[in-house]
């Protein structure tokens, strides 16, 4: 199937940052969310992203204009009628993803693709809520998306041949390489990493060690890009909460259990550097642990 027009759901950090990539692999890009601000921001930051990879040579002037001029914004779901794929990176709670599809489905057309950007929850199950379970499909991107190279992709049980074959067609083109998950619960890029961050925070909620050591020893002696304490501050706390939420309840088993100092984390508002509070502070020139 061919597809020309993508509607992107919510405009934060994700979905700003796959509005950014389907417009610079030339598609045609709607991007909603409930906020004209959240709107606003997320214009200026994906030219100011595109503008970081036109300045090291990756992107030229022109496609990056040619790029921007094929985003379109709009606060109101009905516009994104036209899309030929969605793709929802709203808040990771089933509830709002529901709500979304659900007010979504009377204005799209019978050959739309649906799809969710959820780190963790059943595909299968938001799927079974629409009428096109063989038509829905989990789309999962990793952060920052213009950098990330994998796109997971997720069939429910309902999704048909030519919906998988359709965006693995997509993923080409975007450039980026896929992983196929079976949907169970955190796929399995979560059902990996989001542990590793959780016995982070055991690490450090027990005393072994203090956020810089553990964020050094995780650099330095396993070679990751960012401690897993960083990292959990890059992703949202939040999010690491409700994707370990999803493994414990799914899996049913003790080894998932959310670190207690994590809940006590989102709890105090701490998200991470979206609140400019996690695990460091942002606050000042240079970041500082809390802990
Ligand atoms: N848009 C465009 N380009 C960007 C960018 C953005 N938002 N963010 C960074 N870049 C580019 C930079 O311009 C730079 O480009 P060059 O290589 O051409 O120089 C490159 O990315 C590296 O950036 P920096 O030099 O600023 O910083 P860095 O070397 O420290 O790398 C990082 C930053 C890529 C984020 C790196 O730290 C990293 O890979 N961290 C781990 C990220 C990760 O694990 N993400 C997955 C999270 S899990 C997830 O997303 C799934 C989920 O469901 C929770």
């Amino acid at each position: 199937m061919d597809i020309k027009t993508v509607g992107i759901v919510g405009a934060g950090q994700m979905g700003n940052g796959i509005a950014h990539v389907f417009a610079l692999a030339g598609y045609d890009v709607l991007l909603n969310d409930i906020s004209e601000d959240a709107l606003r921001k997320s214009l200026d930051l994906i030219d100011r992203n595109i503008d970081r990879q036109v300045s090291r040579g990756k992107v030229s002037e022109e496609d990056k204009n040619a790029a921007l001029a094929r985003i379109s914004t709009t606060t109101k779901l009905s516009d994104l009628g036209v899309s030929d794929l969605v793709i929802e990176a709203a808040t990771e709670r089933e509830t709002v993803k529901q709500a979304i599809f659900e007010d979504l489905l009377p204005h799209i057309q019978p050959h739309t693709i649906l799809t969710s950007n959820t780190s963790s929850i059943s595909i299968t199950r938001l799927a079974s809520r629409t009428d096109r379970p063989e038509k829905f499909m989990g789309f999962h991107f990793m952060n920052p998306v213009p950098v990330m190279q994998l796109v997971e992709l997720i069939r429910g049980i309902a999704t048909d041949d030519k919906t998988y074959k359709t965006l693995l067609g997509v993923v080409e083109k975007l450039g980026k390489t896929t992983a196929s998950a079976e949907d169970f619960p955190g796929f399995i890029v979560n059902r990996i990493l989001m542990p590793m961050i959780n016995e982070a925070v055991y690490t450090l909620y027990e005393g072994v060690g203090s956020v810089k050591s553990i964020d050094e020893a995780m650099k330095l002696g396993a070679n990751h890009p960012m401690g897993p304490l960083e990292l959990a501050d890059f992703i949202g706390l939040d999010t690491c909460l409700a994707i370990m939420n999803v493994l414990h309840d799914g899996l049913a088993d003790t080894k998932y259990r959310p670190c207690p100092l994590l809940t006590k984390y989102v709890e105090a508002g701490w998200l991470g550097r979206k609140t400019d509070r996690g695990f460091y502070d942002y606050r000042g020139e240079t970041p500082v642990p809390t802990r």
